[in-house]
């Protein structure tokens, strides 16, 4: 663990040399912005690399570094960054317009594409993040069931929202006593992965349980997969209550196949939330679920038996839904070649990252499915990473959100939680580099913590 400041300081010397115009331009961002982002997690520590422009597996920082990126826009640029078939699709299109807030032919086809690929989507409705899309999640099973409660898993995230954030790991870091509010309070909490919780959380709380809340593969501390029979018995489970399950699937869908993590797992939920992905690298949410559900927020409607889902200056962008409709429909026809090809890399990748550390005397383990990996340093041999808690607390998180991560900027490598998604545009000449670049700095590493050993 990184304790030593001398220690950070040396390691972040080499990245203050090669970034000095993003240090200026930090330095003015502090001046209007809360620690210069507004967005917690594009900050690390001295300060982020300002990005100028990307293509394909690269970026180019404004003092014309380049990175291999492992982040790719929040996971969202599956063919990575600005590629041809969207980009020329909105070049051609640019003189549409931007917004207008009406209804566009676009978003009729980027809802049919989702109805044909995520095998329980009946319906869609669309909104502009991820957030929004959870937030008229909750809203619309609590409207459906006329019920109150939410089980969502501990340390999961489901955008800022006050209940979907409840239960999150950090949270629970710095939480002190206080009030809570309403919609915290009805949300009810449990372990991902433990089946027995569930059972007891879903029957104690029955009679008023509006949903369960999951992502099959929990993305927040390290793209865990759900086992085997846990989707099933909270899918049985809910049926049985006449609760309504939610999968969020902002990050699987269209990522491990074109069905998602439903399909995978072979579970269907009654609503899906969306992003990311489908957007095709604009802002994008939907909600996808079973027709007789959605139709409940439908404006033909009598008021008392609608509920108000959706809404939103900028929902159903034109150029979002062109992005989106050009990207699945790409997909679709490369899904042959394209989802083999990533789960092969991914699996190489989180196998190569255990053992590049493993030469140099280190315990790193990589966890992840398909195209989605992340590192860990265990604090203790005997963790099991089966849910984000677990990778939060019993982990080096200091060590990898600050020691690795600048350890890799300075190699020309952008990491996100030490890993990312990869996408089509990574050749495997490009992973080759990222384990060589892993390789060097565990070695490092491992001198560095030897060296402070001998110093006491
Ligand atoms: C699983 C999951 N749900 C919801 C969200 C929120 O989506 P957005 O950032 O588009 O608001 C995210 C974002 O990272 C996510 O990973």
């Amino acid at each position: 663990m990184i304790k030593d400041g001398k220690m950070t300081d040396f390691i972040l010397q080499e990245y203050r040399a090669k970034t000095i115009k993003s240090a200026g331009m930090y330095k003015q961002a502090c001046k209007v912005m809360a620690s210069g982002v507004s967005n917690n997690i594009r900050y690390h520590p001295p300060y982020p690399c300002y990005f100028a422009r990307g293509k394909g597996s690269r970026f180019w920082d404004i003092d014309g570094n380049e990175y291999l990126d492992f982040w790719m826009g929040h996971y969202c640029n599956i063919l990575g960054h600005s590629p041809e078939p969207i980009m020329s699709a909105l070049r051609e299109n640019m003189d549409i317009g931007l917004h207008c807030g009406l209804v566009t032919p676009h978003q009729v086809e980027l809802a049919e594409l989702i109805c044909r690929h995520i095998p329980s989507a009946e319906k869609v409705r669309f909104c502009c993040s991820g957030t929004e899309s959870t937030i008229y999640a909750l809203r619309l099973a609590r409207f459906y069931t006329q019920r109150n409660k939410i089980i969502k898993m501990e340390g999961a995230w489901h955008g800022a929202a006050t209940e979907s954030t409840t239960g999150n790991g950090q949270d629970l870091l710095k939480t002190k006593p206080r009030l809570l509010s309403p919609q915290e309070a009805q949300t009810i909490v449990v372990p991902f992965n433990d089946v027995e919780m569930i059972i007891q959380a879903i029957r104690k709380h029955a009679d008023d349980l509006a949903a369960v809340i999951v992502e099959p593969i929990v993305g927040k501390g390290g793209f865990i997969p759900a086992n085997e029979e846990y989707l099933q018995t909270i899918r049985e489970e809910t049926q049985k209550v006449g609760a309504l399950l939610i999968f969020d699937e902002i990050i699987s869908a269209f990522r491990l196949g074109l069905g998602g993590a439903q399909e995978l797992f072979g579970v269907l939920p009654d609503i899906t939330t969306l992003g990311k992905i489908i957007g095709g690298g604009l802002p994008i949410g939907a909600i996808a679920a079973r027709a007789d559900i959605l139709e409940r927020c439908s404006p033909t409607l009598r008021k008392e038996d609608r509920v108000l889902i959706g809404g939103g200056t900028f929902s159903c962008l034109p150029l979002a839904m062109m992005a989106g409709t050009v990207l699945i429909k790409h997909l679709e026809r490369n899904k042959d070649q394209i989802y083999p090809s990533l789960e092969r890399k991914g699996d190489w990748t989180r196998k190569s990252i255990e053992k590049a550390f493993a030469a140099h005397g280190i315990d790193a383990r990589c966890s992840g499915i398909g195209s989605l990996f992340m590192t860990h340093f265990p604090l203790r041999q005997d963790i099991e990473l089966i849910s984000p808690n677990q990778a939060y607390f019993h982990c080096d998180v200091q060590r990898r959100e600050v020691e690795l991560k600048i350890r890799l900027l300075d190699r020309g490598v952008f990491v996100m939680h030490g890993g990312g998604a990869i996408s089509i545009a990574h050749s495997w000449d490009d992973l080759n580099i990222f384990i060589e670049r892993m390789g060097e700095v565990a070695h490092e590493m491992q001198a560095c913590s030897s060296k402070y050993r001998e110093v006491g």
